[in-house]
């Protein structure tokens, strides 16, 4: 296997409200391997933004804090970098394009002008070549008429245009990661292809690691090699696309799947998992899932399923399954499932 580029390790961010200790993110562990394209699934709410910001060490604080767990990017712990050096590691080593492009990109200033200073930051070079620079790159990322949008400001631009503005100023510093946080939520589907298919290229031709974080297992299907599946905080299952789509072990990601639409098949209504995810909370004791599963029992309520190795690099947190050194799959209630 390819050389880890990412490792979490119990990360565990906090955040400290009036209504109390919120853990967002509980002890989450993820490897990210050199190249590597990575889906990060789950409903609203599950801790999937908090993930990625804490990754880049964005988390606003207060009232969010990480305490706990590291995050190791080529050896060393981002959680003890210091800001300066955070600095230098943001748009150059690991680059994200948010979930709202227009709350990351400046209405006040030109395309052309973002991008160039996102390129002098880590390159000494001249406001003229990184004009230059900022052209060529828009050019890469499949921008038409590059030389006259680079004067223009972000609210003429079409959402399409503007989401591969982002993708362009992230992978202007040429990152070894690119966090994605739902960069094609907001874009109806043809754009979506198209800006799939440009990370999908950008990941080949550079070899940059992607961390894809969405809710749609549609666009983990397209463009992802292994996918993490978050609930409440918590990672629940872990896996090939491949696996995992074929042959889901927790009940979450069987729900998840159960709910895509299927082309071929005529569905009287789609199928959605009942309840909602329950806001995280410390103390809680029992699956965080149980409230909404269709196969918990006593144990579901009574204590916290650890994440465990199911072999195959496959793991999933449920009591359903029995931990497995590697090889032959523990799958203890397959009749459960059919
Ligand atoms: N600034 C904040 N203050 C308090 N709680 C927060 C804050 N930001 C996030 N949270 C909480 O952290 C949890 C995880 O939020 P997060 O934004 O990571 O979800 P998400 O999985 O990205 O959801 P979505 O799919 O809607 O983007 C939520 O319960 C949320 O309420
Ligand atoms: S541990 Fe229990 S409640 Fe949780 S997913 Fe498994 S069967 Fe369902
Ligand atoms: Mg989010």
């Amino acid at each position: 296997m390819a050389e880890t580029v990412l490792e979490l390790k119990d990360l565990s961010t906090h955040f400290f409200t009036d209504s109390g200790e919120i853990p967002a993110v509980d002890k989450v562990n993820l490897q990210i391997h050199k190249g590597e394209v990575v889906g990060v699934v789950g409903e609203s709410g599950c801790g999937k933004s908090v993930t990625s910001l804490s990754i880049m060490r964005l988390i606003p604080s207060p009232p969010g804090k990480i305490v706990g767990g590291e995050i190791n990017f080529k050896g060393e712990d981002l959680t003890k970098a210091s800001e300066k050096r955070m600095k230098k590691i943001r748009g150059k080593e690991i680059s994200m394009i948010f979930q709202e492009p227009m709350t990351s990109l400046n209405p006040l200033f030109t395309i052309g002008n973002q991008m160039s200073e996102a390129f002098r930051l880590h390159q000494k070079i001249s406001k003229k070549e990184a004009l230059q620079r900022s052209i060529d790159m828009l050019k890469q990322v499949g921008i038409p008429r590059a030389e006259s949008i680079v004067h223009e400001y972000p609210h003429q631009l079409s959402g399409g245009m503007r989401q591969r503005v982002m993708i362009a100023m992230a992978m202007s510093g040429d990152p070894e990661i690119l966090i994605a946080d739902e960069p094609t939520t907001a874009l109806d589907v043809t754009i979506q292809a198209q800006i799939l298919d440009l990370m999908r290229k950008l990941n080949k031709e550079k070899n940059t690691a992607i961390l894809l974080i969405t809710h749609d297992l549609g666009v983990v299907a397209e463009i992802c090699d292994r996918v993490v599946v978050m609930y409440s905080g918590q990672v629940v299952e872990e896996g090939s696309t491949r696996e995992i789509l074929k042959d889901p072990k927790h009940p979450y990601t069987q729900g998840l799947i159960k709910s895509l639409p299927k082309l071929r098949e005529k569905q009287q209504r789609l199928y959605s998992i009942p309840g909602t995810v329950p806001k995280p909370k410390l103390g809680r004791v029992g699956c965080r899932f149980a409230k909404r599963c269709e196969f918990a029992f006593d144990r579901c309520f009574q204590a916290d399923p650890e994440l465990i190795s199911l072999g195959n690099n496959r793991k999933s947190r449920c009591f359903l399954y029995e931990e497995k050194e590697s090889g032959v799959e523990s799958d203890v209630n397959s009749t459960i499932r059919s």
